[in-house]
């Protein structure tokens, strides 16, 4: 596992998506009310609605296409719809410096 170096908590406005593109893959990160960030695959398992322009609420996001509710802590989709996105763990460091940990060798950030 490999760290990669997002950008600052500043840059992420709090409960708003943002869209970061690593290689082939298209993520949705969102810093919470609490501080927290989390992050997403930017593909809703229904019918691919962008969750980066979903609303969030607490620590979920709703699809902006047909409302799911999806659990930003574990990508589970809630009932009584089914489903589940990937998430992907992020650090933010004690300078706000904010890092995705992936598994794979992508690592170039757009
Ligand atoms: S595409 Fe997300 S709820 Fe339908």
């Amino acid at each position: 596992m490999h760290e990669i170096h997002i950008g600052h908590l500043s840059e992420f406005p709090e409960r708003r998506g943002k869209v970061v593109r690593i290689g082939e893959l298209e993520l949705a990160m969102f810093r919470l009310s609490d501080g927290t960030v989390k992050a997403v695959e930017n593909l809703c398992p229904h019918k691919s609605g962008k969750l980066s322009e979903g609303i969030v609420c607490d620590h979920h996001v709703y699809c902006p296409l047909h409302d799911w509710k999806i659990d930003l802590q574990d990508g589970m989709v809630q009932a009584p719809d089914d489903g589940c996105v990937r998430t992907f763990e992020v650090e933010v460091g004690d300078s706000g410096q904010v890092f995705l940990k992936m598994n794979n060798t992508a690592t170039k950030v757009s």
